[in-house]
């Protein structure tokens, strides 16, 4: 079905296709077997994967930035995903880079993308989540305002993660975006350490885990400084990775990739890079450190390749776009067969 819907979805500016999908998405919950239609179904038994705590009734979730305001988790939650990762929030809202901000790179089955953190602010995302079904497992991704400088970066953090303390199953620092000026500098060891700590100590009641999202550009050495700050900070886990600043390997003509100027390469591009990543960190740092592998996961074989580098759930963004929810059964089933080999 998606298929059917993908050319002229691809026929208008993403953004407009994003909003067309999620009107179609919340549209079809309302139409009896409409969501199965569409390629989707909730993962089956035999799926389900119990890390930090939390029953995760399938390995797949939706990567952050897709549902930012949280506004279409229950529709999510029906079509084969896993988890739902809502954000990344700030403390106040705010309308990210002026349009157009997303662009696709068909010939790379990858998307570039300089967002900016648009969200509509966590007070009106509590309001969204608090009426959620239970039962669906959703992440916090926080974040800090444009506006507010580095060093103060610290009590954006603490905001959003009190406020959405009650409404979300676990949390992540999102220190790796590259469209927030000055971000990425956040995850150096000194000041990571600072937000973490932080956050456990306001954690300490009813503790929920806590993960940092990385990007794919941090040299091994820098890795090795993220694998110390989660042994010294006691978080939970990594989320391996964001997008890249990288432009190196595109099939798209330079020429096209540099008239869309700065932003993040996401998609096939990213693939082997987060799954390295995802590897280097494994083997320094064993479970129950939990690792959620994303980026470039198109298929139920590079869904595969990141379990098998030593993650234990993955998510998709990209792969979304170009495969459709049908990704989601086929990843479910490889993951199913995987555990259980006949
Ligand atoms: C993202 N991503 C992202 N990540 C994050 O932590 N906070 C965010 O707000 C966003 N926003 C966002 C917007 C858009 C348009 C894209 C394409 C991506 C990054 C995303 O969650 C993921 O880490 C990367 O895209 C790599 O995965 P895929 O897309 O290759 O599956």
């Amino acid at each position: 079905m998606y298929r059917l819907l993908r050319p002229l979805l691809f026929t208008l500016s993403p953004e407009r296709a994003h909003h067309l999908t999620f009107s179609l998405l919340e549209l079809a919950k309302y139409i009896p077997g409409a969501l199965a239609l569409v390629g989707g179904r909730t993962p089956q038994q035999g799926a389900s994967v119990e890390v930090m705590g939390l029953s995760f009734p399938g390995p797949v979730g939706l990567a952050a930035g897709m549902d930012k305001d949280a506004k279409h988790v229950d529709a999510l939650s029906r079509i084969g995903f896993g988890f739902i990762e809502i954000g990344t929030l700030t403390p106040v809202p705010q309308p990210g880079n002026e349009q157009p901000r997303l662009f696709r790179l068909p010939k790379d089955r990858a998307l570039i993308n300089r967002m900016g953190f648009n969200n509509g602010g966590v007070q009106d995302a509590i309001v969204r989540l608090k009426k959620r079904s239970l039962g669906i497992i959703v992440g916090g991704n926080i974040g800090k305002n444009k506006n507010t400088p580095n060093e103060r970066a610290i009590d954006d953090y603490v905001k959003c993660f009190d406020a959405l303390h009650a409404v979300v199953d676990y949390f992540v620092v999102n220190v790796s975006s590259p469209n927030t000026p000055g971000l990425r500098a956040l995850q150096e060891k000194g000041p990571l350490l600072e937000i973490l700590r932080e956050l456990e100590k306001h954690n300490e009641k009813a503790s929920k885990p806590i993960l940092l999202k990385i990007a794919p550009d941090l040299t091994n050495e820098q890795l090795d400084d993220i694998v110390e700050v989660v042994k010294e900070s006691g978080i939970a886990g990594v989320i391996a990775t964001n997008t890249t600043i990288s432009r190196d390997g595109l099939a798209t003509p330079r020429s096209e990739v540099d008239a869309i100027g700065a932003g993040g390469v996401s998609g096939a591009p990213v693939r082997y890079r987060s799954t390295e990543v995802v590897r280097y960190l494994r083997d320094r740092l064993p479970r129950p450190v939990v690792i959620i592998g994303v980026g470039g996961v198109d298929s139920a074989e590079a869904a595969m390749e990141k379990i098998e580098a030593g993650a234990d759930l993955v998510q998709v963004y990209t792969g979304l776009i170009y495969e459709g929810p049908a990704l989601l059964k086929r990843i479910n089933n490889s993951f199913v067969q995987w555990r259980n080999p006949k």
